[in-house]
């Protein structure tokens, strides 16, 4: 397995997430840092974390040392809006940033980054600017579903919100940065747009709190009045932390590598916490995708549909006969179903048992994936349900810069942490078989066959 294969613009095949946190010099996620994460947010960790589906950052520690000593930090994360329905793998970080962001009691700024989706795909589908940004708005109502908090979001289109203090740093970025590092960094060449070799910067300038500072920093250090009535914020920035899909981690590199050399001006490195890929249907890819082959499960699917799609194509770890199942069981890291269950069954004592009952072929390839089938249509109800409660004017809220943004905190009932020898069992330690191990017999069998 290689690492060539992902890039922001494609991830294709298999993904071998190791040597990507080598790759780009991130941290794994341990049961160390999710204790932290607990005893400093007093929230339990989401099972993403506990289960290593997030599974790398940068500085996540930082985050947490200051949000431990009252600073303020921020929430920042984005979506190119390049159809008209979202999958299932696209809420993924969204649902992350939702708990994040009440962990954290943080403003959260989300970019819409329908300029990004008309330089990489206007040419190639014959569509002009106003179709990237209508399909913001559209896209924006599966975001607003996840339940982000009103006081506290932001959610804004590149074509209409670039200007003032967010484009005075994407122009600080641009000028910092070469196109042999641009051509490095993500293999784009003289053969592109310029819009297309521009564009990473316009990714990265969110990530400085001095780019929204009526709304990160409404109080502080202010210019006089510049002779049009606007005001330049000079006061110190806040943290910010970056949820997202770990093929989106180069961005934040160069946005770090900016920090780090502007850090005498107040710049502060962007943290990040990086999510794997939620498996195609076939099982034939680490990343459900639109331009692959296998049957894509969109929010916009009806349930009915969604679970045909999932008792007809989810890849089977079990085996061909049910006799030889029986005796055998399934392979749990083959099976897309398991592995599906991994994301949306947050119940480890339900995982324990299902993962028993499989790999020891008590249960079958069917039951398995009607146990998966229904835990994801009712994730993919309930957000249908939210979908269409996000009228015309809560729509508008989002977008709406001219309001207060609510940057208290609030006081949080303290739970209760588990002993080190359980948090040693998290995050990249974490046993996704529950325990459930195939007989000698099997694994003979499933090496043999190729497995
Ligand atoms: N480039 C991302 C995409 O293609 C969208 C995006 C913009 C983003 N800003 C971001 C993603 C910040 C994560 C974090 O979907």
């Amino acid at each position: 397995m290689s690492t060539d294969n992902v890039t922001p613009w494609k991830v294709e095949g298999f993904v071998d997430y190791q040597k990507l946190i080598q790759k780009f010099g991130c941290e794994p996620i341990d049961g160390k840092l999710i204790k932290r994460f607990e005893q400093v947010t007093q929230t339990k960790a989401h099972c993403w974390l506990r289960r290593g589906i997030f599974f790398s950052n940068k500085d996540l520690k930082e985050v947490l040392d200051d949000y431990e000593q009252g600073k303020q930090v921020y929430l920042y994360t984005g979506r190119g809006p390049s159809s008209e329905a979202m999958h299932l793998g696209h809420l993924i970080p969204f649902m992350f940033t939702k708990f994040m962001q009440d962990a954290l009691d943080a403003i959260l700024v989300i970019q819409m980054s329908d300029d990004e989706k008309y330089y990489f795909k206007g040419n190639i589908e014959g569509k002009p600017v106003e179709y990237y940004n209508r399909l913001t708005y559209e896209n924006a109502k599966d975001i607003i579903a996840c339940g982000f908090n009103p006081a506290k979001t932001f959610i804004f289109s590149n074509f209409k919100t670039l200007g003032g203090e967010l484009y005075q740093n994407t122009v600080r970025v641009l000028n910092s940065i070469t196109g042999n590092r641009i051509k490095a960094t993500y293999g784009l060449d003289l053969n592109c747009t310029n819009g297309q070799l521009v564009w990473p910067s316009f990714q990265c300038s969110p990530a400085y709190s001095n780019s929204f500072p009526d709304i990160l920093h409404p109080t502080g250090e202010y210019s006089d009045e510049l002779p049009d009535g606007t005001k330049t914020y000079n006061g110190p920035h806040i943290r910010c932390l970056v949820p997202m899909a770990i093929d989106q981690d180069p961005y934040f590199r160069m946005a770090r590598d900016f920090a780090e050399r502007f850090k005498g001006e107040g710049y502060l490195k962007p943290a990040t916490i990086h999510t794997k890929f939620l498996l195609s249907l076939d099982g034939f890819s680490s990343k459900m995708s639109s331009s692959g082959e296998a049957p894509i499960l969109f929010l916009t699917d009806n349930v009915k549909l969604i679970r045909k799609k999932i008792m007809k194509h989810a890849y089977s770890g079990g085996k061909p006969t049910i006799e030889q199942h029986r005796q055998l069981g399934g392979n749990l890291a083959l099976d897309v179903s398991y592995q599906y269950l991994l994301y949306f069954c947050e119940d480890d004592v339900k995982m324990k048992e299902i993962a028993h009952k499989y790999r020891s072929g008590e249960m079958l390839s069917g039951e398995i994936k009607a146990i998966m089938a229904d835990y994801v249509t009712k994730i993919v109800e309930e957000h249908q349900k939210h979908r269409e409660k996000v009228t015309p004017e809560v729509l508008r809220h989002f977008f709406n810069r001219n309001r207060k943004f609510d940057n208290s905190r609030k006081e949080k009932e303290p739970i209760e942490l588990e002993t080190d020898e359980v948090y040693n069992t998290y995050g990249i330690n974490f046993d996704r078989s529950f325990g459930a191990i195939p007989s000698l017999e099997a694994i003979q069998y499933e090496s043999h066959n190729g497995w």
